[in-house]
């Protein structure tokens, strides 16, 4: 996944990736390039309407009310987003303060140990801190991977409810506000994906959507086919009328999120392939641009270059974790692809009318991680010649098969590595966009800089772009600007009348 993290956040070495905010997979969202930054923290600034109360007053506190704080990837950003919308439709309001609220959310990342220890951190903050009648909860994937051990280490915690049971959570509520000690809500065996109609989106432009949830591929370093349960599709029909609904409220572009986005298997009889999906929600009317993330190499083929390339609508930037270039690596890491293979679908997105911008996710320093297949990583570089990567080290989680594996690389050697890799691949975006100087590119404003005449968006190719332009409502417009300079994470340019 990638980081969720939207454009206010430089990402993916400017390159916002759904695959976040960090990732809770693949499709993580990050507000960085390593792994010294890849924790996405948000929480939702919109006021909420005002609803009813369900939660008594105590100690000044507001009545139902809820803060609530995101940690990681993308996924779990629009999962927020859902559970916002399911507590405000309850009633509840949401706080931008914890001291206001009644109840105090944490949604979770546990993808690499930083991550959990960030939460803990957080969650630590409230022994002393919490009013009498707060109630803390832990949501997301610490909550699925540590279960009730949460309440051992935070004894101050009442909640603790992983994705699959979000529905749930009001009537969760309800128990403790009854007089429920704890309360947990873990269960992984759901064929639902978490649907509502209520979600409360944050971004007023861009509107995430999740198509499948879960992830099967078992690679040995991750913990979300854990924490995220196997996977599910949502129908076609479901997704393609939610994304009407959307164009309806004004939205122009969607992100169609998933841990592994183009393993989508569409579970009614219609039986739509991932890039039919792709082009049926680029054709519903007022849908500009469409987006998706994160994908996965096993299941990424021609069809969806062709969609791109036949479908202006569907943005030009595919976001394919590679995560090493050594093929041993990539075995001993279950990416159930070789090096070779993974470069046969770069020769596709190489191959295309349309010069689509590729991103990738990198770890080094997996166990067992020789000099060579370090230097093949750097290769790799060199022949793909990335717009964007979110490099890692190595992180051992949980319950994870590589936990096991010998030959453990030292953490300054890779700290070492990442720093090498990232100075190559900065380089490389560097060049990249130095060539699309004098260039006229389509451009999303989705910012206004305090500055005069200084605006900021994305471009179809997922770059952030800041630009000058002399009109005053360009929020929300799609505008023609010509680059004039380049660095590794933005292009600078000036709106042009075409
Ligand atoms: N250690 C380091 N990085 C990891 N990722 C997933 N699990 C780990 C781990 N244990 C990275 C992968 C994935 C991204 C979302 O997070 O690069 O694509
Ligand atoms: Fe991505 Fe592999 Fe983790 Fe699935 S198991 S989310 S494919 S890194």
């Amino acid at each position: 996944m990638g980081n969720g993290f939207d454009f206010s956040v430089e990402r993916l070495a400017g390159l916002g990736v759904p695959g976040g905010k960090a990732p809770a997979s693949e499709s993580g969202r990050y507000t960085g390039q390593s792994d010294e930054a890849d924790l996405n923290v948000g929480h939702y600034k919109r006021s909420p309407q005002d609803g009813g109360i369900n939660v008594p007053l105590q100690n000044g506190i507001g009545a139902g009310t809820f803060y609530l704080e995101t940690f990681g990837c993308q996924m779990n950003e629009h999962d927020s987003e859902k559970v916002a919308g399911v507590l405000l439709a309850r009633g509840y309001k949401q706080v931008e303060r914890t001291d206001e609220a009644s109840v105090i959310l944490y949604n979770t990342c546990s993808i690499r140990e930083k991550a959990a220890q960030k939460v803990f951190s957080r969650l630590g903050e409230y022994r002393t801190t919490r009013k009498e009648g707060q109630v803390i909860g832990v949501l997301g994937c610490v909550a699925q991977q540590e279960g009730e051990d949460i309440f051992e280490r935070a004894p101050w915690v009442r909640l603790v409810c992983g994705s699959a049971s979000y529905r749930k959570l009001p009537e969760l509520l309800a128990q403790l506000e009854a007089g429920g000690k704890r309360i947990t809500g873990l269960d992984l065996d759901t064929d639902e994906t978490f649907e509502t109609e209520i979600t409360r989106r944050d971004n007023p432009w861009r509107a995430y959507l999740t198509i499948i949830e879960g992830c099967d591929k078992a690679c040995s370093y991750c913990v979300v086919p854990y924490t995220r349960g196997p996977e599910r599709s949502r129908a076609s029909a479901s997704v393609l009328e939610e994304v009407r609904q959307l164009a309806d409220r004004g939205y122009t572009e969607v992100q169609l999120l998933g841990q592994t986005v183009n393993s989508y298997a569409d579970p009614s009889a219609r039986r739509m392939r991932f890039s039919e999906l792709l082009a049926a929600v680029a054709e519903v009317a007022g849908i500009r641009r469409v987006r998706f993330t994160t994908s996965h190499p096993r299941d990424f083929g021609k069809d969806i270059v062709e969609a791109i390339e036949t479908v202006p609508g569907i943005c030009e930037h595919v976001h394919l974790p590679v995560q090493c270039g050594s093929t041993n690596v990539l075995r001993a890491m279950a990416r159930t692809y070789t090096r070779d293979e993974y470069l046969e679908k770069i020769a596709l997105l190489h191959g295309s009318k349309r010069a689509i911008s590729i991103t990738t996710d990198l770890i080094v320093g997996f166990p067992g991680e020789t000099e060579r297949d370090f230097r093949e990583t750097l290769s790799l570089l060199d022949a793909v010649q990335y717009d964007g990567a979110f490099s890692f080290k190595y992180s051992p989680r949980p319950n994870t098969p590589s936990l096991k594996m010998d030959d453990a690389i030292p953490e300054e050697e890779k700290s070492r590595r990442l720093a090498i890799l990232m100075e190559k691949q900065r380089e490389i975006q560097r060049a990249r966009n130095e060539r699309l100087i004098g260039e006229t590119v389509e451009v999303l404003v989705e910012g206004k800089s305090k500055r005069e005449n200084q605006w900021s968006g994305h471009t179809s190719s997922n770059k952030v772009m800041n630009f000058t332009s002399p009109e005053q409502k360009l929020l929300g417009h799609y505008v023609q600007v010509r680059v004039t300079g380049a660095s590794p994470n933005s292009l600078i340019g000036e709106h042009t009348k075409a």
